[in-house]
């Protein structure tokens, strides 16, 4: 795969290569398990204080996953009408955020005929307009740093599509173009914008999918097995990273060479 480098969007600050995210604020969307889970532990590892977001739902998974990780946890739904104002106000009292990692998403699969619309609606309300709402405003509202950094997390879904899965790949897709359309406008504010688009990654969402297409899934990349959360959380990792900012707009896969898509 190809991933296209520019002039950095941001200055050329030092890096510690130690703690590439010492007192940096980073925000992870879908943080009380999986990959949303990986990504905060990897990101406090290498140094940031990570808010930890999830369905009020999951609060006491969400609680525990902050703590983990030395980080604060804010229960909210990412599609609820408030979001955007409980985010700003977080803003205003804590400070804006360095990192912000998308990753919050769900599945309704059906296949097209049997596709309701409330399923078609959810999976694109949390998948893409949330991102999308959410990323707007804090780059409006100076809730991004400069030399900050937003990932999306896409899927192979969305570049491939994938039987009974057109509500989530239509969702994944349009992250797809809302890094290439962000991307930009987010350079003039020194932010960057990108995604990772990850194959079969062994999670609960892929734990609930049918054994024979879930084993499908696994043996579909190179080393016929199963995608760790801790893959994509490294990817994320790097395009979060200071020294990444001349990686604007791009899609990175994370799928052991799967065929899907490629
Ligand atoms: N597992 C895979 O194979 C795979 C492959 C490609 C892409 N992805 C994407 O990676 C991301 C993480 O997936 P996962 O496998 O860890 O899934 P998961 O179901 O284990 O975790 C998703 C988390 O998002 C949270 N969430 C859902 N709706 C929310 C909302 N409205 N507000 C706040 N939080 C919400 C859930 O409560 C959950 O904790 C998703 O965007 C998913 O689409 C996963």
């Amino acid at each position: 795969q190809v991933v296209r480098l520019e002039k950095p969007v941001d200055g050329h600050a030092a890096i510690n290569w130690d703690k590439p995210f010492a007192g940096k604020r980073a925000l992870v969307t879908g943080a009380s398990r999986g990959i949303g889970l990986a990504i905060a532990q990897v990101l406090a590892r290498d140094g940031a204080h990570v808010v930890c977001v999830d369905v009020p739902q999951a609060q006491e998974a969400l609680q525990q996953a902050a703590t983990s990780v030395g980080g604060s946890a804010l229960p909210l739904d990412i599609t609820a009408a408030d979001t955007v104002s409980l985010l700003q106000t977080h803003v205003s009292q804590y400070g804006a955020f360095d990192v912000v990692v998308h990753n919050a998403g769900i599945t309704r699969d059906k296949t097209i005929a049997k596709m309701t619309e409330g399923a078609w609606r959810s999976v694109l309300a949390v998948n893409l307009e949330a991102p999308w709402q959410l990323s707007e405003a804090l780059l409006d509202s100076q809730g991004l740093n400069p030399g900050g950094r937003i990932v999306c997390v896409s899927s192979i879904s969305g570049i491939a599509g994938n039987l009974g899965q057109s509500n989530y790949a239509t969702s994944k897709a349009g992250v797809i173009g809302l890094v290439q359309g962000l991307a930009p406008r987010a350079a003039a504010r020194q932010v960057t914008v990108n995604a990772v688009a990850p194959g079969f990654i062994e999670t609960q969402m892929t734990a609930k999918i049918p054994l024979m297409i879930r084993e499908a899934g696994r043996r579909m990349n190179s080393l016929s097995q199963g995608g760790q959360p801790i893959d994509v959380a490294e990817t994320i990792a790097w395009l979060a990273h200071p020294a990444s900012g001349g990686v604007n707009g791009q899609v990175v896969r994370v799928c052991g060479q799967s065929l899907l898509g490629a």
